[in-house]
């Protein structure tokens, strides 16, 4: 994983216009047609507004690459600080890369990072019962499954229930990336 570039807007908006139904079923709803949310022409605004509420400490928004290539972004958001510490995190990848361990790997990179070097206590995903790739990510990743929230979020058009997953910090126990080898599921390198 790494940050963000203002230079990933050709291989972000070729990967999201060509894995449109990859994506779509999942995502927030969004004004106007994919293709124009999606476009080259759209990243540089995204950018801007996930770079600047990373300088404010509310976000840590990165790239996810597989051998040196553009493969997804990994998301932690909503950064509270003082007595929650918490945030949510959001993935995707690219339809070449799908059940390739790549999720789970940057799901346990990224929470490590949150709950080591970034001082985070808590973090939450939320998932439309549907998505059972994503269900498998975090419960792969140790997440716990915390209830439903009902209409939660606009996704694809309508409001969507939504499971809500968790993991503090207690629960992390040595690591994510530390389990998930000692699992056997990743190795380093
Ligand atoms: N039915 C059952 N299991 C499936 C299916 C399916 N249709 N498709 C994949 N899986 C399994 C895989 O086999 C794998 O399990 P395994 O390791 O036990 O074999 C698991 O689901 C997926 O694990 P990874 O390989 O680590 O995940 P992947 O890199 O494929 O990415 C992801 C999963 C991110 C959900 C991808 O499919 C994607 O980008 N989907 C579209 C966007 C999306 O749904 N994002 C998540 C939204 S929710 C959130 O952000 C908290």
């Amino acid at each position: 994983m790494r940050p963000i570039r203002l230079r990933d807007a050709g291989d972000w908006s070729r990967i999201r216009l060509r894995d449109q139904e990859h994506l779509e079923p999942w995502e927030p709803t969004g004004p106007g047609p994919w293709r124009d949310r999606n476009s080259y022409w759209s990243w540089p605004a995204q950018w801007t507004a996930l770079r600047s509420l990373a300088r404010r400490g509310q976000c840590l928004p990165y790239t996810i690459t597989v051998d040196g290539e553009f493969a997804g972004q990994i998301t932690i958001g909503n950064v509270i600080r003082a007595s929650l510490r918490s945030a949510w995190v959001g993935y995707w990848v690219s339809s070449p890369v799908v059940k390739g361990g790549v999720a789970t790997a940057a799901v346990a990179l990224v929470v490590d990072h949150a709950f080591t070097s970034a001082g985070l206590h808590r973090i939450e995903a939320t998932v439309r019962p549907e998505n059972t790739p994503s269900i498998k990510v975090l419960t792969k990743a140790g997440f716990r499954q915390e209830g439903l929230f009902k209409r939660y979020l606009d996704v694809a058009g309508d409001w969507r229930d939504h499971y809500c997953y968790a993991m503090t910090v207690e629960e992390a126990g040595p690591g994510l990336v530390a389990r998930l080898v000692a699992a056997g599921r990743a190795e380093y390198l």
